[in-house]
């Protein structure tokens, strides 16, 4: 989840006209931090990753760029979003990373990728991943990755 996450993270750094909103949905436990950890390694912020489960968004910039590792695990209401003024973050070369954006359904950007990651069913074990493009920005993304 880990390499993965940072292949994404290539492909997400590799473009920087636009604001780009990736969400990540999966049961807890499935690795949607763990595969945060890989975006991050890519943009060069090594070291574990912890989940802003309580502080719901953590920013990590570099000169150049900032990614904001979003969980909303903890939201009770959708309307819980809007004070943490996402739209004012959606600068070019911002990469978002939202964890559980179901919990934010209607109250967040668009999401121009969306990754769910599941369980394997037994005897298989390990995760299955889908990515889905939600915009032209994310089907660039897609083709970016899968080059
Ligand atoms: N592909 C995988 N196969 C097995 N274990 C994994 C995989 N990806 C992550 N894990 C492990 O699962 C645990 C929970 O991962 P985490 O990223 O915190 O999940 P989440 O953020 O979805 O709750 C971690 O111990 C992590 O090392
Ligand atoms: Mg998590």
């Amino acid at each position: 989840m880990h390499a993965l996450g940072t292949e994404i993270g290539r492909a997400l750094l590799a473009f920087d006209r636009a604001a780009q909103c990736v969400g990540i949905e999966g049961d807890l436990g499935a690795g949607k931090t763990t595969l945060v950890g890989g975006v991050l390694a890519a943009a060069g912020f090594e070291g574990p990753v912890r989940s802003p489960t309580y502080t719901l968004i953590e920013p990590y910039a570099r000169a150049d760029r900032t990614i904001y590792h979003l969980d909303l695990y903890r939201l009770a209401d959708p309307g819980e979003v809007e004070p943490l003024g996402i739209r004012d973050l959606l600068v070019p070369g911002a990469i978002l990373l939202i964890e559980w954006p179901s919990r934010g359904a209607g109250m967040l950007p668009r999401l121009d990728l969306e990754i769910h990651i599941g369980y394997r069913a037994p005897p298989e074990s390990g995760r299955e991943v889908s990515l889905v493009a939600g915009s032209e920005v994310g089907s660039d993304l897609l083709a970016r990755l899968l080059q």
